[in-house]
Order: structure tokens, then C-alpha cells, then sequence
């Protein structure tokens, strides 16, 4: 039973030193594409402004109207490996999205390790996207493994045309697929093989708009593959004490044209005795350099089940 948490709104507006750990910015650019100005810079240069205000004593809210202290935006991706049963297993998460309607989801369904055998997977699972593609903070993507780009051509094709084809059945349509195991290495035909998957989905008429790739290397990639037609790249996926510093993330990434809004992390095996400060902590020590996070206290079958600190994970997200 988690404890109850009373979220003081006036003290989330007020940041705590040390000032470079402030995830204050102004409002977020409603376009996901890359700005012509370094939104990046400046957010820094507007945080680091803000935190010298506080720390000389001045509350934010007389630096800045209410409305323009807005934290940085984070979309929920959801790895949601796990079945319907009759829709009860789903339950927190439409719970989760039901209480926030704040927060973006990108849910990333997966019925049999891909599509199941096409047209469509069981009626339970039809039935639940359905309910999840209802929402109007929801995307759903779908899940296909490339196994470093070992798998086959064709079935990975055939997989990407079977949940495109899932748009024939009325409110089934998913929003674009995540690639798990891409490869981070720029070698043998990865390039290529990248190429034709993404462009695949981009070319498949059953998918709704805006259409979203994401490709998971668990890694930053090679920067040569970066331009491989991915939305999204996950740019680290793994254990939450294994979590790059901000420092480290930075260098891997400088010379790269993405920004926040194109790399995403995935944690799991987040300590619980960490509690609510170690993940708001993790929360807002990333928020500045990706936009799409997931996290779980699960160390085995990661995604396989729900993190107990998933309420606590959207309601600290915001
Ligand atoms: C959620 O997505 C909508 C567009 O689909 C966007 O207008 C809104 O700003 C997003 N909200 C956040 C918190 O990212
Ligand atoms: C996969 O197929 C596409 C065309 O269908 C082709 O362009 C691409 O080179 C193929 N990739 C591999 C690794 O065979
Ligand atoms: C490519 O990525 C691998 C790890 O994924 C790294 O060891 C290697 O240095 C990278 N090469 C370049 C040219 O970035």
C-alpha cells in the first residue's frame, strides 16, 4: 500500500539549489520538429536565469507570470508487454490515464512478441486498444523486434503491414511502430536495413497521424544512424543505477541535431527504498535532455508487469 503523497503546488514552483538541476523552461513549442532557435539553449540560459533569481531570494512566481512557468513537457512511453485478461490487467494504466490528463502516452502494444497472426490478435486485445486509441492523450504504437537487424526482411515487413492493417477494424488504428533492438553500430547493412523499416511505416497508409518511429538501441547510436527516418530514438535502456550522468549524455549527444524531443530513456530496476525523492529526483535530472521516459522498480520481466511507483511515476512526471 503506498503512502499517501500531498503535492504542494505553490513549493513545485519554487525550485531548490543547486542551480544547474532545475527543470524550468519557458512553454514547450507545440511542434515536435527541430526549432530554428536552439530551444535547448535557451532553456538553459532562461533556468540557469531563473535559479540565480532564487537563490538571491526571489520567488519565481514574481519573476514570472503563472503561466509561463511551465516544466518541461514528458511523454509517457509505455512498454506494455503484458495481456489484457479480460481488461483488468489494464486497469492502472487506464486509471493512469484517465487521472492525468496532463501527460502524453505513447503505449507501445505487443500481443505475441509482434502483431499475433494477422488480421487482428484476440478479441480481448482488440477490444482493450480500443479502448486505450479512444483517448485523446493516447497513441499506440506497435512493437516490432529487429534483432540488431538480423531478422528477416520480409517478416519484419509483414509484421509492420499486419498492424497497419489493424486500421480496416474501426478504432483500431495505431499511430506508427516501435523497433525494438535496432542496432547501434554503423555496421554491415544497418543503415539500410533501418532505412526500409522506417520508411515502410511512413509509407503505410494504415497508420494515423502523426505517424511515429521509434527505434530502441537501448544506446546512443552511431550518429551516422541517427538520420535513419527514427522520430524517437530510446537512447538509453537499462538498470536505473546504471542511468548515464547528464554530463556523459551530453558529450554522447553533442554532436547530434536532435533535441530533447527525440530521445527517450527506458529504466527499470528502480530501488523502491528510493522512494518518491529518488524518482522525482531521476524525473527532473533528465527531463532536460529527453522528452520520453518510462520507468519501472521491476528487475525482472521488466516490462512484464506494472512498477509498483507507477502513480507515483505520472503524478511526479507533471
Ligand atoms: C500533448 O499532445 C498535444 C498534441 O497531441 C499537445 O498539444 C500538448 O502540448 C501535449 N502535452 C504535453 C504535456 O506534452
Ligand atoms: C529490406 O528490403 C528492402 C526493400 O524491400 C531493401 O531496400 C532493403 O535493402 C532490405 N534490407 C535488407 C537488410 O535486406
Ligand atoms: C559506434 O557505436 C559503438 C557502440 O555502440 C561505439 O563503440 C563506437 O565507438 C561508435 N563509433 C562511432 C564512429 O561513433
Amino acid at each position: 500500500m503506498p503512502t499517501t503523497f500531498k503535492t504542494q503546488k505553490s513549493n513545485e514552483k519554487i525550485p531548490q539549489p543547486p542551480p544547474h538541476a532545475q527543470p524550468y523552461a519557458p512553454p514547450p513549442r507545440a511542434t515536435r520538429k527541430r526549432p530554428a532557435i536552439d530551444n535547448h539553449a535557451l532553456a538553459l540560459s532562461v533556468t540557469i536565469t531563473l535559479a540565480i533569481l532564487v537563490l538571491i531570494g526571489v520567488p519565481i512566481g514574481a519573476i514570472l507570470p503563472e503561466r509561463y512557468v511551465v516544466k518541461l513537457p514528458i511523454n509517457i512511453l509505455v512498454p506494455l508487454y503484458l495481456e489484457p485478461e479480460s481488461g483488468i490487467k489494464w486497469d492502472r494504466l487506464f486509471e493512469g490515464i484517465i487521472k492525468h490528463r496532463e501527460l502524453n502516452f505513447t503505449v507501445i502494444v505487443d500481443p505475441s512478441n509482434g502483431p499475433s497472426t494477422p488480421p487482428h490478435p484476440g478479441s480481448l486485445y482488440v477490444e482493450a486498444i480500443k479502448r486505450l486509441n479512444v483517448f485523446p492523450n493516447v497513441h499506440t504504437i506497435g512493437y516490432v523486434n529487429i534483432e540488431h537487424a538480423h531478422r528477416d526482411n520480409a517478416t519484419v515487413h509483414r509484421e509492420i503491414a499486419t498492424y497497419a492493417g489493424w486500421a480496416t477494424e474501426t478504432g483500431l488504428a495505431l499511430h506508427g511502430i516501435f523497433f525494438d533492438q535496432t542496432p547501434s553500430e554503423d555496421i554491415g547493412d544497418a543503415k539500410q536495413y533501418l532505412k526500409s523499416a522506417s520508411a515502410t511505416v511512413c509509407h503505410s497508409d494504415g497508420f494515423l497521424e502523426p505517424k511515429l518511429v521509434v527505434h530502441n538501441p537501448g544506446r546512443v547510436p552511431n550518429s551516422s544512424l541517427e538520420s535513419y527516418h527514427a522520430d524517437v530514438t530510446v537512447v538509453f535502456e537499462g538498470a536505473f543505477e546504471d542511468v548515464p550522468t547528464r554530463d556523459k549524455i551530453r558529450a554522447q549527444l553533442n554532436d547530434r541535431s536532435g533535441g530533447r524531443s527525440d530521445y527517450a530513456y527506458l529504466v527499470h530496476s528502480m530501488p523502491q527504498e528510493n522512494g518518491k525523492i529518488g524518482l522525482r529526483r531521476l524525473i527532473n535530472g533528465v527531463r532536460r535532455d529527453i522528452q520520453w521516459l518510462y520507468v519501472t522498480d521491476r528487475k525482472e520481466n521488466v516490462y512484464g508487469d506494472y512498477s509498483a511507483h507507477w502513480e507515483d511515476f505520472l503524478s511526479l512526471t507533471w
